[in-house]
């Protein structure tokens, strides 16, 4: 009999447990691109301690708690609690290569550490975008101007050649004319 109460109380799920409603994902970036790491747990009251394992240095949140701003590393950690569910974030704004591999490591109350791992890939698409306009548009700008140059010199030439040459042949016709009325 003692040893069914003490079977059932022990398979029994506890009856305020807690669970992650968001965990840490592996996140890809590309260079100078920002993103945000987010750990929640149900009901509200349950705590979370949420790290940012950088390659250099570790920051812990706990929330509840006080928020983290690391302005100099682009580095935000907040917590929000609500009733419902406790939340804590890290943001990071213009990722450089040298926060690659850091670690999200969120610990929940009495449940299993969850981890989102942060990889940084190449210059993003708009970069390598912004650098072929930029690039384009000195060398079009350089044409243009090679261009211009070029034909105002034929300009100029074309110029001499109308202004010069009849003169000359107007002088040659005159003094043919004359040499022949003489
Ligand atoms: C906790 O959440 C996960 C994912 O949403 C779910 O699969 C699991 O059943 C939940 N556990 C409990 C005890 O509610
Ligand atoms: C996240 O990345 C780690 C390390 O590369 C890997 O062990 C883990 O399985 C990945 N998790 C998911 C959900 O893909
Ligand atoms: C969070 O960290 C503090 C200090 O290390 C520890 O006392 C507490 O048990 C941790 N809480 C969780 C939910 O991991
Ligand atoms: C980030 O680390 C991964 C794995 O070590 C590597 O493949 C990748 O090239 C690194 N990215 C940068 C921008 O260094």
């Amino acid at each position: 009999m003692w040893l069914f109460v003490c079977i059932v109380l022990q398979s029994a799920p506890p009856v305020q447990g807690y669970n992650y409603s968001m965990v840490p994902v592996n996140t890809t970036v590309y260079m100078g691109k920002s993103t945000t790491f987010t750990c929640s747990i149900v009901p509200g009251n349950g705590m979370l301690n949420f790290t940012a394992r950088l390659p250099l240095n570790s920051y812990t949140l706990q929330c509840p708690g006080k928020n983290l701003n690391f302005p100099s590393m682009s580095l935000y950690g907040s917590c929000d609690n609500k009733p419902n569910q406790n939340t804590a974030s890290w943001q990071m704004s213009n990722i450089g290569s040298d926060v690659n591999g850091s670690a999200f490591i969120c610990s929940g109350d009495g449940l299993d550490v969850q981890v989102g791992y942060l990889w940084i890939t190449g210059a993003s698409k708009y970069y390598l975008m912004l650098f072929g306009c930029v690039m384009g548009g000195f060398f079009g700008i350089l044409i243009i101007f090679g261009v211009t140059y070029v034909s105002l010199k034929r300009s100029e030439r074309l110029q001499e050649c109308f202004k010069g040459k009849p003169e000359e042949e107007d002088d040659i016709e005159g003094v043919e004319e004359e040499t022949i009325k003489d």
